[in-house]
This record gives C-alpha cells, sequence and structure tokens, in this order.
C-alpha cells in the first residue's frame, strides 16, 4: 500500500488517484461540516465549485438548503453557512443540501478520478484511518488547503491519519510527502489546541468571532462516519444509505 499526501488540490497529480482511494480534508471547516452534516443525519449533499451553479441547483431541487461560503459568510440567500455548529440534526436531518465553500468543495471535486472518496476531518479522524485502511488500496490524502496555498491544519490531520495507518500495516509506504506530513502533525498529536494558534485560518476565523466553530473542528474523534463522495452521482452520502 502507497500512502501519499498532496497538500492542495493543484498539487495532486492525476495519475495518482487511478486505482487507488482519497481522503479529503479541510479541517477549517468544510469536511468538519460534512461530517457534521451526514453524522446528524442528512441525506446528501451536493458539492458545487461556484455560488451562481450552487444557487441554480438548489433551484431545481424543491425543499433542499443552500449552505456554504465565500469569505467565510454564507453568501446572499443561503440557508445556512460552514459552521458546522449550524449543522444540527432539526436544521438537517433528512435533507439535501446544496454545498460550496472556498476551498474544501474544490479539493472533493478534484479527487473525483479516485477509486473511492472519503471526507476526513479531525472529527472523524479514527474513523478516516480505520476506513482507508480497510479499502486495501493505496490511499491519497487530498488536502484542501487555501487558495492554493498549504494549510497547517490539512497537513496536521493529514499526517496524523498516515501515522495511523503506517502503524497498523506494516506493508504500507510512505511517499516523501506523506513522510513530511507525519512530521509536520508531530507537535499536533497531544495538542491539537495549539492548531488555534499555529494555523492562520483559524486565527482569521477567530477574529470573525468563529472562535466556537474553531474549537469544533479541533476536537478529536466525535463521530464515527466517513462520508462517502460518490462521484458516479455526484454527492457526498452516508456510506450506510
Ligand atoms: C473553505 O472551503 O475554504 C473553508 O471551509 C473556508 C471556511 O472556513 O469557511
Amino acid at each position: 500500500m502507497r500512502v501519499d499526501v498532496a497538500l492542495t488540490p493543484a498539487a495532486l497529480e492525476p495519475a495518482a488517484l487511478a486505482g487507488a482511494v482519497a481522503l479529503v480534508i479541510d479541517v477549517l471547516r468544510a469536511s468538519t461540516t460534512l461530517v457534521t452534516a451526514l453524522s446528524h443525519g442528512c441525506r446528501e449533499v451536493l458539492p458545487v465549485a461556484e455560488v451562481e451553479e450552487a444557487r441554480r441547483r438548489a433551484r431545481d431541487l424543491p425543499g433542499a438548503l443552500l449552505a456554504g461560503e465565500r469569505s467565510g459568510d454564507p453568501p446572499p440567500g443561503f440557508d445556512l453557512g460552514n459552521s458546522p455548529l449550524e449543522f444540527t440534526p432539526e436544521r438537517v436531518a433528512g435533507r439535501t443540501i446544496v454545498f460550496t465553500t472556498s476551498n474544501g468543495t474544490r479539493a472533493l471535486l478534484a479527487a473525483r478520478g479516485a477509486t473511492a472518496v472519503g471526507v476526513a476531518a479531525l472529527v472523524n479522524l479514527s474513523a478516516a484511518a480505520d476506513w482507508a485502511l480497510g479499502q486495501r488500496r493505496n490511499l491519497v490524502v487530498v488536502c484542501a488547503g487555501e487558495l492554493g496555498t498549504r494549510s497547517v491544519e490539512d497537513e496536521a490531520c493529514a499526517g496524523l491519519i498516515v501515522d495511523r495507518v503506517l502503524a497498523a500495516d506494516p506493508g504500507a509506504r510512505a511517499t516523501d510527502a506523506a513522510e513530511r506530513a507525519v512530521a509536520a502533525a508531530r507537535p499536533y498529536a497531544k495538542d491539537l489546541p495549539r492548531l488555534a494558534h499555529d494555523a492562520p485560518h483559524a486565527r482569521h476565523l477567530q477574529a470573525q468571532g468563529r472562535g466556537p466553530d474553531v474549537a469544533a473542528c479541533l476536537t478529536l474523534d466525535v463521530f464515527t462516519l466517513v462520508p462517502a463522495y460518490r462521484a458516479d452521482v455526484d454527492k457526498v452520502v452516508s456510506p450506510y444509505r
């Protein structure tokens, strides 16, 4: 089993996805929000790259919720933003959500060439590592990053997942990028709250008054579900559906 990490969607070599499985990470906040939404009973999420396209898709789906952000805020007319705390069971259970974010949904779409795509965050880290091990294929961890640059929190989450996979599978071989992610994750393994200081996007969200979101996103193993992005139907769904 080969284990690789792409720190941004642009760093992803499409050939690396062939025959492999992918885990897509955007700790702050899109993948945390997706894991929360599906864990709270949301029926399905349609990931969309652009705001206008999201509005169009939602118009064609009566009853669908429109969710996401640009510059951290929900665009005009959206029902929900990108705070995992908004995606409560009361709000999302049984609902279809059309979802667009600045980086996270694009990372998901970039991974569509993989044999199977799971959604990972710190809130489902152990489940995501187990999912990857259970697939018995090469693994590519795709980080959303921030507008084309690496994100400390995504690389840390990727490194922690890779570390678990390497520990559990003696036959697993990490690429140089995966080894670097493991090293980058080490300072956070027992101190996730440190990411609230070290990650520029965490500081930015806190300055916007979104400290509770950051705290929620930096919490380990709240959920055991790994949402599946089904590229054939272009939806993120619970694996149990
Ligand atoms: C993104 O997709 O870029 C992020 O989830 C941004 C955010 O924190 O809302």
